[in-house]
């Protein structure tokens, strides 16, 4: 198999180098791209802080972290050095114009002088994105090439996300950026296009028609720890919701262009998402805190940040007419989960028999990459009940080549596929549906409901299904 790989000399210039995401993904990443050989020139890799440190110092860091999180099977010492020879530090101050131009003349030496293409990741707090977006600016001619990828949340409403983007496409087009959700990243989440594209089975049943409900839930272990500065703003709806689950609803509904060039699917997306409704009464949702939160480091004691969110929407368009959506994320839970259900519709003439069960799609994305699809049999009078049969495939990836989700990124925005990343336009129509939804928690005064560390959530989530009828599936639960 030929791998597709990066042919060019290259800098990769990483914001935030002292962070988690550096750490525990991304020097990761990078390490498992360079043990696949997919850098065929000369590159370095530049991480850019604050502290006070030395090249040698830095190599140690990442050292131990790829050691920490880099798979023993395919950890190599030799790999790793090759790779720590390459990386280098360079301190300086966000907002210092002067740390830009030292950095310039760092990236340029690395090259021999020669200019070469330039991607700076931002793993940073949205607070620096403009002054860094700043800084390079002028630095950008002498360099050569320079695209940016930025690393969530992009605004904290539709308004804030405005201002951001115009004030960052002033300086750089929107084709120099890629707008990181690693969810897209994730290989269940990369399969979802190709499998709709190449199924007839699955086209003629993804439609509205067809389907009773779909569910998307995201259960996590978790709780929010050393994130709190960052989670106190935003809450799980902004963390969780506004991005990752709405980008699946988006890829598993959205109309099929012809020919699925970037322009199209982003363009379908968009639409789906645009035409977002929340439904019901109390805008459809329940918003949950576990029980330990407010007891954290730095969280208010009267914080009604929710950490668990369950709401109701619709897409108003004739296809997904009356599809009811339950979506539902939450930290501190039993267990981590994460998968999508696609419960059809009974055939019409057992219509009211709830004795038969429905037929069911379930893609899940942790702790099981894979697909599943659940059918019912009867096997007479012999056996009292009805029998699921299931049939189950894998949507890992699977033998060479693979990547952790970032990595996959990393490689997609050297190779400028756009696909992998979000839309400008795509952020704001789902910002536009979450500032709905929040001036809704707002107006209704919806309550907070505090559960348990440890346990299911609120059990308000499951009146919100129940009241339609239907029940949160969970596929572990037969
Ligand atoms: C991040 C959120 O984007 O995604 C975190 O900020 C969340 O709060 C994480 O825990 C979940 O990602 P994954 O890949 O573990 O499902």
């Amino acid at each position: 198999m030929m791998l597709e790989k990066v042919n060019k000399s290259f800098n990769f210039i990483l914001f935030g180098a002292s962070g988690d995401l550096a750490y525990i993904k991304l020097f990761p990443s990078i390490y498992e791209l360079v043990l696949q050989n997919r850098f065929n020139k000369s590159y370095s890799i530049v991480g850019f802080g604050r502290s006070d440190l030395t090249d040698l110092e830095f190599r140690k860091r990442i050292q131990k972290s790829l050691k920490e999180h880099v798979d023993k099977k395919i950890y190599d010492q030799k790999r790793v050095n090759e790779m720590l020879d390459r990386v280098f530090y360079h301190q300086g101050q966000y907002d210092k114009a002067g740390s830009y131009q030292l950095l310039a003349q760092k990236l340029l030496e690395l090259q021999n002088g020669k200019k070469v293409y330039n991607l700076a990741f931002l793993a940073v707090p949205p607070s620096v994105f403009e002054p860094i977006i700043e800084g390079l600016n002028p630095i950008r001619k002498s360099l050569g090439e320079l695209q940016v990828m930025m690393e969530k949340p992009f605004g904290n409403d539709r308004e804030s996300a405005g201002e951001l983007f115009k004030s960052i496409t002033n300086r750089f087009k929107k084709e120099d950026l890629f707008l990181i959700d690693h969810y897209l990243g994730k290989a269940p989440i990369q399969s979802l296009l190709p499998l709709r594209y190449n199924n007839t089975i699955l086209n003629l049943l993804l439609k509205g028609s067809a389907i009773a409900n779909i569910q998307i839930s995201a259960l996590e272990t978790v709780g929010v720890d050393e994130r709190v500065g960052y989670f106190e703003k935003v809450g799980i709806v902004k963390d969780m919701i506004k991005s990752h689950l709405l980008q699946i609803l988006a890829l598993l509904t959205m109309s099929m262009p012809l020919h699925p060039d970037e322009r199209s699917i982003r363009r379908e997306k968009g639409n789906i998402l645009s035409a977002l409704k929340y439904s019901g009464s109390d805008c459809g949702a329940v918003l949950g805190q576990y029980a330990t939160y407010r007891k954290q480091k730095d969280v208010a004691p009267d914080s009604d940040t929710p950490t668990f969110a369950a709401f109701k929407c619709t897409i108003d368009m004739t296809k997904w007419y009356k599809v009811p959506i339950y979506i539902r994320t939450g930290k501190k839970l039993t267990h981590k989960h994460t998968y999508i259900v696609i419960e059809f519709e009974k055939p019409p003439f057992k219509e009211g028999d709830d004795s038969l069960d429905a037929n069911r799609m379930i893609i899940e994305l942790y702790p099981q990459e894979q697909i599943q699809i659940r059918l019912v049999n009867d096997v007479g009078k012999v056996a009292p009940k009805s029998r699921e049969l299931i049939s189950h495939e894998s949507l890992a990836c699977m033998g060479e080549g693979c990547l952790p989700a970032y990595g996959r990124l990393i490689l997609d925005a050297f190779l400028g596929h756009h696909n992998s990343f979000l839309s400008i336009d795509e952020i704001y129509a789902s910002w536009h549906f979450v500032d709905e939804l929040m001036t809704c928690f707002k107006k209704r005064k919806l309550p907070l409901v505090h559960y348990k560390d440890d346990s299911e959530g609120p059990k308000e989530q499951y009146e919100l299904t129940k009241a339609d009828g239907f029940e949160w599936y969970d596929p572990d639960k037969l």
